[in-house]
């Protein structure tokens, strides 16, 4: 900053001495998260922005499927790594010694604004768009309370400044540090592309920024408040006051086109793109897919990938290239379709960054979409914007708007060329086909279970709970899982004393088995557990799963070991069940004598089906997986299409599910293989196999 300071004094900007400057702002990388001691001091190196660590946790988030999530893609997800309350929890569970000592937890932009002025507060901006913070909502306490991270909301900055506002004056030290005046105001900035919204003149509802660079963000501006499928936000108020913003994104743009250069080892764009615009629109059928590091919006697809179809012996570099720079274009189209779906239309947009330099580039988005793309004069967007925020911080403008019709001038006007219109909308339905085609490719793989008898010597296995099945009709219920791939089936087997509820016993075991070869998973919720071995042993059960909390038990290693060689004697496998409270540190003794084949740790609170997923059941797995590779995993209770793959990928090899499979929408011959798919998939890569 020091350097900055000094850049500015030598620039020819008219700047004569320190006198002149009246006051300051900083735009940081946004969610770029630090811990801070009382003092302020950093107790660990800020976690940046683009830093992904905290994936499992933000799964983990988006499991809650708290209101506050409406903002990630209507509640879809995914919740990106790269936000606060992730990080806040890896830091929480890999460091606790860091965060039990940290005071505050903040962005790198708060820090920087403490060492300014001596006063720790957040922006209206970092906590709208990537903290869940929402204006109506406030804090997002019931996110951090379903999470057991309640105690997070003491570590953040009570304050929360709009843009703009006055944080404070220089400190004497920070004055010193950077030759300027003590006590120079400082205003609040927020995260880069946002204050790069306001460098561009973009502040009023219809209008639209976009920011690219090896990505495109997309930052629009309504009236309006939604959620939905497809977007990001609406963050209420998140730069100016009465203005919502919708969020778009391109996670790979320019930086195709810079593949595609260094390949070609060409050194120029200009050559590239000079040639480029020698072809028509369409590049001669040539049809390329921009996704070379996933979708963001609106696919939200993570695992798709790149594409260069359509090709033949006479195709050249140029249209390499520009197959490309329309693929992009298309991608801001369909991104820009999702907000029109959601009743947002821009009606201009001002683009910054990489194809400001090329005229082929621009004119192909104005005419794909049909709408002027607008240049200004000063296209370092974000810094423009924190010198806007500086002057209205002091008082130079009443306010943002008035500062930025000051300021901020547009350059040149990009109007689309209604002709190309057809050509290029029915190019973009051919684009919009080549993802779908290519997606569904990459999903209808035979059935993982089919092709990986084992999987790191363990069975992907889906159980499904009869409690949550006809009764009635519980033998073709069985078969029908059976048949559709279930090798266990999942038998609840409840006293109305462990559990206030009385489901089946050995009777109802014995009938089953006459019907079914299948597994018969029991798990036994009963005060006395020890007095059902026999009975259960006799009737055809095939694995006798109990309660480390059982009355029988009582949270004792012997007496669990005594009835673990009870049921051993028998031949049924055995299991040691957890409810959601237990730690399995308790028999973690037991798992290393490798004498039962299963822990079944309950994601709901036993005894009923049809409950919401618990997802403080993930570290549990994690750590369970890491102390031993090779025994069954099976998590019970709110299993769906949704939280599968983050517990399979947590290490869970069997995965329990009443109501998706017998009470779902989807037919059992459908649901069955693709749970078990889902799971072969998941523990395939799960890094928890992997020696700790
Ligand atoms: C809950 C039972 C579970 C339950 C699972 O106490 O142990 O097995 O039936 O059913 P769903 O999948 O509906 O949560
Ligand atoms: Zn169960």
């Amino acid at each position: 900053m020091r350097g900055a300071v000094q850049d500015a004094k030598k620039s020819n900007s008219g700047f004569r001495d320190e006198r002149d400057i009246v006051s300051m702002c900083v735009d940081t990388t946004c969610c770029t998260v630090v811990a801070l001691d009382q003092q302020g001091k950093a107790l660990r190196p800020a976690i940046l922005w683009m830093d992904m660590r905290s994936a499992n946790q933000a799964q983990r988030v988006l499991l809650t499927k708290d209101p506050a999530l409406r903002v990630n893609n209507g509640g879809h997800g995914p919740v990106s790594a790269e936000w606060m309350i992730p990080k806040a929890m890896w830091i929480k569970e890999n460091q606790p010694n860091v965060y039990d000592a940290a005071e505050y937890i903040c962005e790198y932009q708060d820090y920087i604004n403490y060492y300014l002025t001596g006063r720790m507060c957040a922006s209206v901006n970092n906590v709208s768009i990537r903290w869940h913070y929402d204006e109506e909502r406030g804090w997002p306490s019931s996110l951090l309370h379903s999470l057991e991270m309640s105690e997070l909301l003491e570590k953040w900055p009570r304050d929360i400044l709009r843009l703009g506002d006055i944080v404070g004056g220089l400190t004497k030290e920070a004055a010193d540090h950077l030759g300027l005046p003590v006590d120079l105001p400082v205003a609040q900035g927020g995260a880069d592309a946002f204050v790069g919204m306001i460098g561009l003149g973009v502040i009023r509802p219809g209008e639209m920024a976009l920011l690219t660079g090896s990505s495109h963000l997309h930052l629009g501006c309504t009236d309006k408040t939604f959620e939905s499928r497809g977007i990001w936000g609406t963050y209420k108020n998140a730069v100016v006051d009465g203005v919502n913003i919708v969020e778009g994104g391109q996670t790979s743009t320019g930086s195709t086109l810079a593949w595609l250069k260094k390949i070609v080892s060409v050194d120029s764009y200009d050559t590239l793109n000079k040639e480029a615009e020698l072809i028509e629109p369409g590049c001669d059928g040539v049809m390329s897919l921009d996704h070379f590091q996933g979708n963001r919006t609106p696919f939200t697809d993570p695992l798709s990938r790149g594409a260069i179809t359509g090709l033949s012996l006479g195709h050249t570099r140029s249209h390499l290239y520009r197959s490309l720079v329309e693929a992009v274009c298309y991608g801001t189209e369909c991104v820009l379709e999702a907000m029109r779906a959601s009743s947002y239309v821009p009606e201009g947009i001002v683009i910054a960054g990489g194809p400001t330099k090329s005229e082929m580039w621009l004119q192909c988005h104005a005419d794909v979409s049909q709408v002027p793309f607008i240049l200004t004069e000063v296209s370092d967007a974000p810094c423009l914007g924190s010198a806007i925020l500086a002057a209205v911080g002091a008082k130079l403008f009443d306010d943002i708007h008035s500062a930025v019709k000051a300021m901020v001038h547009v350059k040149r006007v990009i109007q689309p060329n209604p002709a190309l219109n057809a050509v290029y909308q029915s190019n973009l339905k051919n684009y919009k086909a080549l993802y779908h085609k290519l997606a569904a490719g990459s999903k209808t793989q035979v059935p993982k279970h089919e092709l990986i008898p084992s999987v790191k010597g363990l069975r992907p296995i889906i159980s499904p709970s009869i409690l949550s099945a006809d009764f009635a009709n519980l033998a073709c219920e069985v078969k029908a899982v059976h048949e559709a791939g279930a090798e266990w089936i999942h038998v609840d087997v409840f006293d109305g004393n462990f559990v206030p509820n009385l489901t089946i016993g050995p009777p109802v075991v014995k009938s089953l088995r006459k019907h079914t070869t299948a597994f018969l998973d029991c798990h036994l919720c009963v005060l006395n557990p020890q007095n059902y071995v026999e009975d259960m042993h006799r009737a055809g059960a095939s694995q006798f799963t109990f309660h480390f909390e059982a009355k029988g038990v009582d949270y004792d290693l012997d007496k669990a070991r005594r009835l673990v060689s009870q049921v051993k004697a028998t031949g049924m496998s055995v299991g040691i069940a957890l409810a959601p409270e237990t730690d399995p540190d308790m028999i973690m003794p037991i798992v290393d004598e490798n004498e039962i084949q299963t822990v079944l740790l309950l994601s709901v609170k036993p005894g009923f089906g049809g409950q919401k997923f618990m997802p403080n059941v993930i570290p549990k797995i994690e750590k369970l997986r890491k102390r031993n590779k090779s025994i069954n995993i099976e998590v019970d209770g709110g299993i769906n299409l949704d939280n599968a793959p983050i517990v399979a990928k947590a290490g869970a090899n069997a995965l329990v599910a009443g109501t998706t499979v017998f009470a779902g929408p989807r037919p059992i011959s459908n649901i069955v293989p693709e749970l078990v798919s889902i799971i072969a998939d998941g523990i395939n890569i799960s890094p928890n196999f992997e020696i700790a």
